[in-house]
């Protein structure tokens, strides 16, 4: 969505805006507001030991459209520069006719370890001979999840020699609109004496696998060259470098690590905001990162015909039911303003917002490196932690970025100086 200068406004003007586009009352402000739509109270019911709830800032990955629809991306980040990043990105994308994502049904995998099993072979062939008894039972346990279209759909046996040989049943079990991971490991719990029975071995861990690889997202985008210049930089050439940065990443896990944080930089922000489990989402994109045996990209760039084109795959566990949304206000307001209607296609948008971060990475890293856009909003949280008031933080960094000293004590000199 293109909500144009909103980063000029101050917050007050920033928040009746959204309230006008996204129909929130006083009350959905008030909430995003003092950040309190989540008290101690509810905090105590989720977690062991709870002595308090914890703010970080939300803001709105802006510009984005992804399959011809307008979305405003809620993010939870702390780091400057991702927000910004992202949107410019997004607006650059969207310029060219936005992103293109898609998403595979939303199929998770329970794993079953079977230890001591006497004779594995014989017992992968009786574990297949039995998937349909095996299917059933599963879904016998998840009345509701079949009435949504959802529920076990395969099983796989996977088998492993010295020095530790085991057997692994993989239950595929698609959980529609949920993350799933509840249904998931009581599905793996339920069929563990079956596959016992079946097996004859002895199962220990009962489980999902964070490596989600049924349950891909995928973006894409194509930039004209004409759209990637400006501020001096041409856009064919800024195309190339992007791609020869990408290149970097492709063949070095070191580069490649640093370049996937970038991507996830803004996919967690927007899995945090949507109330998603960001570390399951993490681990499973690491994992398909390293899938061929060596780490790399997640992300793919490459010119044709005159533009910059990009994509990017990962695992996507993410829901849009369930999990802490039910609970936190602040949340139930986010959602509203992000305006998803299934996991799926809030798992195209977050890898759109991957692509779109890693772009805003790579062009920034492969032109004027990103240090000087990083520094000026850096400015902003040391002008604030320098007691600055509120409407003078944007003069006090400007002056800081200006002579290249952003530091609280310069901060304090300038405010001092009035
Ligand atoms: C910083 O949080 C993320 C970057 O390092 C990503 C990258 O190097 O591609 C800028």
């Amino acid at each position: 969505m293109r909500i144009p200068g909103f980063y000029k406004l101050p917050v007050g003007e920033r928040l009746q805006e959204i309230a006008r586009r996204f129909d929130l009352s006083e009350a959905d402000l008030a909430v995003l507001q003092r950040g309190d739509g989540f008290d101690v109270t509810c905090a105590d019911k989720m977690v062991e030991n709870c002595v308090g709830v914890f703010g970080l800032p939300v803001g709105l990955g802006l510009n984005f459209v992804v399959n011809g629809t307008e979305y405003a991306v809620p993010m939870v980040v702390e780091e400057p520069s991702v927000v910004a990043a992202v949107s410019n990105m997004a607006r650059v994308v969207r310029a060219a006719g936005g992103f293109e994502a898609d998403a595979d049904p939303s199929v998770m995998i329970g794993q079953v370890q079977v230890l001591d099993v006497p004779d594995p072979e014989a017992a992968e062939a009786r574990v297949l001979d039995h998937e349909v008894a095996l299917l059933n039972q599963a879904n016998a346990s998840h009345p509701n999840l079949c009435q949504r279209g959802g529920g076990a759909v395969g099983l796989e046996v996977r088998r492993f020699g010295a020095p530790h040989p085991m057997l692994v049943v993989h239950v595929l079990l698609d959980c529609v609109d949920a993350m799933g991971a509840n249904m998931v490991n009581t599905v793996a719990e339920q069929l563990a004496p079956t596959i016992e029975e079946i097996t004859g071995g002895r199962v220990n861990l009962r489980i999902l696998s964070n490596l989600a690889d049924r349950r891909l997202a995928r973006a894409r985008c194509r930039i004209p060259f004409g759209l990637l210049g400006g501020k001096g930089w041409d856009g064919e050439e800024v195309a190339h470098a992007i791609v020869e940065a990408w290149a970097f990443a492709a063949v070095d896990p070191y580069r490649a690590a640093t370049h996937n944080k970038g991507v996830m930089n803004g996919i967690d922000a927007a899995a945090i905001a949507t109330g998603n489990d960001w570390r399951g989402i993490e681990a499973g994109a690491h994992a398909y990162a390293a899938r061929d045996g060596r780490y790399t990209s997640l992300t793919r760039w490459w010119v044709e015909d005159g533009a910059l084109c990009g994509s990017i795959e990962l695992p996507m566990a993410v829901g849009t039911v369930g999990g802490s949304t039910r609970v936190h206000l602040t949340l139930q307001v986010l959602r509203r303003i992000l305006r998803v209607h299934s996991a799926r296609e809030l798992a195209g948008i977050l890898a759109a917002v991957g692509l779109s971060q890693n772009l805003g990475a790579l062009r920034a890293l492969a032109t004027e490196g990103i240090q000087r856009g990083h520094m000026s909003l850096h400015a902003r949280s040391v002008a604030m932690a320098a007691g600055t008031p509120p409407e003078r933080v944007n003069d006090i960094a400007a002056r800081m970025v200006a002579l290249g000293q952003i530091r609280e004590d310069v901060a304090r000199k300038l405010l001092a100086q009035g």
